[in-house]
């Protein structure tokens, strides 16, 4: 998401030279600024070209944060950290780690489409600038912020040359835009002496905006220049009353907007309006499965969207589809008006709880990786879900899925009294409790787990008395809270949710229960507790069938027995648990884990350090390749310590610094637990003794300075390849 825009989006960049570098000058000279202006004029382009532009100058990058598909402003923090690539580790909020990683850095944070938040925009970015000098921000929206220290930059549409103007191109005008979307849409299609006044008209009357441009140029394939250029006339003769230049900005969007729709067929006007549910891009298959009331339409969703696409309503990126946001907004009026809202947003609950489910299900299965991946690269929509299913309208019940029916009569009531929990509540709260809960292994993997806790809390509000849904919030809630070092609010939960359990007589999540209460005991160091429910959370996780939670157990078992100084127990559960998931497994998670935790023992393993080096690089390969920060914090961090005992101080010095810049992002190194942070001590002790202060700073600074070039590589969407130095020859 971050630093390099795709290249297409500079070379097919229209004009705007003077633009870009005003806004550049006032850029430097402020530090927030806000490109104002109505939609579809070209905000977004051009703020993304100038960031690109000015990249040199933030040396921690730029980055860009869209907001348009984000409804909920309680989460504007966490979006933001997650562009960042700031795993939510700890007990700190989203905006506290926000403000403690950018307090030194020094880069340009684009905040696009601002309009449907500008007061949690503005108090966001009032918090950074107040407490991070060197960051600067470049927003984009329909109206200012409205905050201290704010510039606006106010942008006009593309010049239109007069009629009698010389036909010639590369003048940076809206004639070029239309000539080259022109040309992509019809073969040949090029502005000269014949058709240069007809072609200026056009743009006369779309005003030069340049989304209006792009949908009429889409037309050429199906109207003659002159045709199309008459028919437009007489839509704005019958709106104006014949005056020209009667329409505000707004209203020749929406006009040529309406247009296009009207040009659509039935199933692409229906297509355009139900794909308006969607967050950020969609798949093919999602549009299928939201879109299409029964199965049997599905094949018509897909003659929809590709009409779609060629009319520019829908824009395609890759494999994957997206709307502009004033095209979606349209689509959204339609919809709500057509009564099938509540339908369609009831599908596309279904369709990404059934994602999370079988996530939550075979979350130990090989294609464990394309599967994360797959949820990640949706996250919008993931949010946009639950956010409609936790939502505290009450209308009536959600309709059955597939008999079709129109959606509630009447305006939705909000809930004046005490949430509904039980029976009453509606069918699409039980669906977000659900899919919070299925997925577990989603929030953990891409540290969203104070996303994760918050759509838990939610889900908690919603099912206010006790009972399945509860205990199994609860929890699911507990086991984020111990990632994230809250062990106090972790083993409440945990208990309360255990006990509620046990009272409906919901097996499975009793089990789940005993086994994050397991861990929380070993976090904490009360090992004679965890052991002492080692046996029972085993055989419960069992009994269910759980073998998710049973191979998830045996890392974090291996774990207790390290600490507790059972060091042949420990190596022998991470050697279990590698053997339950077999040598040729695809997945990743649990097998970089159980690598990880038996390296730690091997490590107090006389005579086993090459064993130890072994392990901990095959885990290395794991856990960069998930670009699992604090895993690779881990595996840095015990190769230090290996190489503090094999007298090679200088990698210890260099692994430890490259592991600093990971555990900065990723929270409390080895989460403060005590027996590791000695043996971390321990060795940068001895490195430093045995290499002289100065060349175990300088050796570690060179550590540091390595894994903050992996990690700019990765924010720039590259992947980390960590070449661990064997000896120490190469980094002399
Ligand atoms: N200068 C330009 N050159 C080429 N295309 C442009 C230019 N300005 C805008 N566009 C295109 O016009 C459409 C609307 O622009 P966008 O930046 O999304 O508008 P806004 O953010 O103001 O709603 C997009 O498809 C965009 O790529
Ligand atoms: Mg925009």
């Amino acid at each position: 998401m971050a630093g390099r825009l795709p290249h297409h989006e500079i070379t097919d960049f229209v004009g705007r030279l003077d633009e870009l570098s005003r806004l550049t000058a006032m850029l430097s000279q402020s530090r927030l600024v806000t490109v104002v202006g109505p939609g579809g004029v070209g905000k977004t382009r051009l703020a993304r070209v100038t960031a690109a532009g000015a990249m040199d100058n933030y040396p921690d990058g730029v980055w860009i944060v869209e907001l348009s598909g984000l409804r909920d402003q309680a989460l504007l923090p966490n979006t933001v950290a997650s562009v960042l690539g700031l795993p939510e580790q700890d007990s700190r909020t989203a905006l506290g780690t926000l403000l403690e990683y950018l307090a030194e850095k020094r880069l340009l944070l684009i905040l696009d489409t601002c309009e449907h938040m500008l007061d949690p925009c503005a108090e966001l970015v009032q918090a950074i600038l107040g407490d991070a000098p060197g960051v600067a921000f470049l927003a984009t929206s329909r109206q200012p912020l409205d905050t201290p220290g704010e510039q606006n930059f106010a942008i006009q549409p593309l010049p239109v040359p007069d009629e009698d103007a010389p036909a010639e191109l590369g003048r940076g005008d809206a004639v070029e835009l239309l000539a080259l979307r022109a040309g992509a849409a019809v073969t040949g299609f090029t502005v000269n002496r014949d058709n240069a006044a007809s072609v200026i008209r056009l743009c006369r009357r779309l005003d030069g905006i340049p989304l209006a441009i792009e949908l009429a140029a889409v037309q050429l394939r199906a109207l003659e220049l002159d045709e199309l250029v008459q028919r437009l006339d007489r839509r704005f003769a019958v709106l104006t009353g014949g005056q020209p230049g009667a329409l505000e900005r707004h209203q020749t969007l929406r006009t040529a907007i309406e247009w296009s729709h009207e040009l659509c067929s039935v199933a692409e006007r229906r297509l355009w309006a139900r794909l308006s549910v969607f967050a950020g891009t969609f798949s093919l298959a999602a549009a299928e499965a939201v879109c299409a009331e029964v199965e049997i339409e599905q094949p018509e969703v897909v003659d929809a969207l590709i009409g779609l696409v060629d009319k520019s309503v829908v824009l395609q990126q890759g494999s994957r589809y997206r709307m502009l946001d004033t095209l979606r907004e349209f689509g959204a009026e339609r919809l709500a008006a057509s009564g099938e809202e509540e339908a369609c947003r009831a599908r596309h609950i279904e369709r990404y709880l059934a994602m999370a489910r079988y996530f939550g299900d075979h979350f130990t299965d090989d294609d464990q990786m394309e599967r994360y991946r797959e949820l990640r690269q949706t996250h919008a929509n993931l949010r946009a879900a639950l956010e409609y299913a936790l939502d505290d309208l009450v209308g009536s019940p959600v309709p059955a899925v597939s008999s079709g029916a129109s959606g509630m009569a009447g305006a939705p009531e909000r809930v004046g009294g005490a949430p509904q929990g039980g029976d009453g509540a509606p069918a699409r709260w039980r669906s977000g409790l659900d899919m919070a809960c299925s997925l577990y292994g989603y929030w953990q993997i891409s540290g969203l787990l104070s996303e994760g806790g918050y759509w838990l809390t939610k889900a908690l509000e919603r099912f206010a008395d006790d009972g399945r849904e509860r205990a199994r919030a609860l929890v699911n809630r507990g086991f984020l809270r111990s990632f994230q070092g809250e062990m106090a609010g972790a083993e409440a939960d945990l208990q309360t949710g255990i006990g509620l359990a046990v009272a409906a007589g919901d097996e499975a999540t009793t089990a789940r229960g005993y086994q994050h209460l397991h861990l929380v005991l070993t976090f904490l160091g009360r090992h004679e507790e965890a052991l002492a429910i080692t046996a029972e959370t085993r055989r419960r996780l069992r009994a269910c069938g759980d073998r998710p939670g049973e191979l998830m157990l045996m890392p974090q078992l291996g774990h207790l027995y390290q600490l507790a100084g059972q060091i042949d127990e420990s190596v022998a559960t991470c050697e279990e648990g590698l053997a339950m998931l077999g040598p040729d497994t695809g997945e990743q998670w649990l097998q970089s884990y159980l690598l990880v935790v038996e390296g730690f023992a091997l490590f107090q393993v006389p005579g086993r350090e090459a064993d130890c080096e072994t392990v901990v690089r095959k885990a290395l390969v794991g856990k960069t390749k998930l670009g699992d920060i604090i895993g690779m914090g881990y595996g840095l961090d015990v190769l230090g310590w290996l190489s503090a005992k094999t007298g090679v101080p200088e990698r210890t010095a260099w692994t430890l610094g490259a592991a600093d810049p990971l555990w900065e992002r990723g929270g409390l190194r080895f989460s403060g637990t005590e027996i590791m942070m000695d043996f971390h001590r321990e060795a940068a002790r001895a490195a430093a003794e045995a290499l002289g202060k100065e060349r175990y700073d300088a050796l570690h600074a060179a550590g540091v300075d390595y894994m903050k070039d992996q990690l700019n590589e990765l924010a720039r969407g590259g992947s980390v390849k960590l070449s661990i130095p064997l000896g120490f020859e190469r980094l002399r």
